[in-house]
C-alpha cells in the first residue's frame, strides 16, 4: 500500500509526536485537526472505544479525503466488569479532573481483594476508498490503593503494570510507551504499514 500523509483525528501534541517517531522512517508525512481549524468537535459518545475511533476516523477521512488515524482508550477494571472502559475520561462526571476520576475509582474498588485491570486502546485507521482498520493494545496491570509517582496522566499514578514494581507514573516515559495499551496498538498499525 503506498501512503504519502495520513492524518491524526487529535491535536494532542504528545500523541502527535509518538506517531511522528513511527512515520517519518517509513516517509510517511502526519497532518493533524490543528492543520485544519474549521473541523468540528467529533462527540464520543459511542458505547465502545472501537465505535468512537471509528466514529472519529470516519469524520476525519470524509472531510480530508487523507487516510485518518483515531485513537480511543479505557482502563478496564476486572472486578468492576470492565468499568470505567469508554467512560474513563468522565468517570467521575462530565469535566472531571483526573484526580476526581481516580479518587472515584479507588472508592469503587476499596475494599475489594481482586484489583486486575488492564488499559486498552483501539486505534481505528480509515484509508482510500473508505477501507476500514482497527489496531488493538492492551497492557494489563493491578491497582494500587495509594497514587505514587508524579509522571504522565489520568490513572498512571494507581495503575501497576504487570511484571513491574512501579505506577505508570514513575516510568519513564519512554519505558511507559514501550509497554504500554497505546505503545503496542501503535506497533501493531507500524507492522501494517510495513
Ligand atoms: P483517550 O482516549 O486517549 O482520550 O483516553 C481517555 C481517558 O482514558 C483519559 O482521559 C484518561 O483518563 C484515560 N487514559 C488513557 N490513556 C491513559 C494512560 O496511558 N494512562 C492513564 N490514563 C489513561
Amino acid at each position: 500500500m503506498f501512503i504519502k500523509e495520513i492524518l491524526l483525528a487529535s491535536a494532542n501534541p504528545h500523541k502527535i509526536e509518538e506517531l511522528e517517531q513511527i512515520l517519518m522512517p517509513l516517509g510517511i508525512a502526519l497532518k493533524s485537526t490543528r492543520d485544519f481549524p474549521d473541523g468540528e468537535e467529533v462527540d464520543e459518545d459511542q458505547p465502545s472505544l472501537e465505535g468512537n475511533a471509528l466514529k472519529k476516523a470516519r469524520y476525519w477521512h470524509q472531510k480530508t479525503g487523507l487516510p485518518s488515524l483515531s485513537d480511543d482508550t479505557g482502563l478496564e477494571v476486572d472486578v468492576l466488569s470492565g468499568a470505567p472502559g469508554v467512560y474513563s475520561a468522565r468517570y467521575a462526571g462530565k469535566n472531571a479532573s483526573y484526580l476526581q476520576n481516580t479518587e472515584k475509582l479507588l472508592h469503587e474498588i476499596n475494599g475489594q481483594n481482586n484489583r486486575s485491570a488492564q488499559f486498552r486502546t483501539v486505534i481505528a485507521f480509515v484509508e482510500g476508498k473508505g477501507r476500514e482498520h482497527l489496531f488493538e493494545g492492551i497492557c494489563r496491570g493491578t491497582i494500587i490503593s495509594e497514587p505514587r509517582g508524579d509522571k504522565g496522566f489520568g490513572y498512571d499514578p494507581v495503575f501497576v503494570p504487570n511484571g513491574y514494581k512501579q505506577t505508570f507514573a514513575e516510568l519513564l516515559s519512554e519505558e511507559k510507551n514501550r509497554i504500554s495499551h497505546r505503545g503496542r496498538a501503535l506497533q501493531k498499525f507500524a507492522e501494517f504499514l510495513g
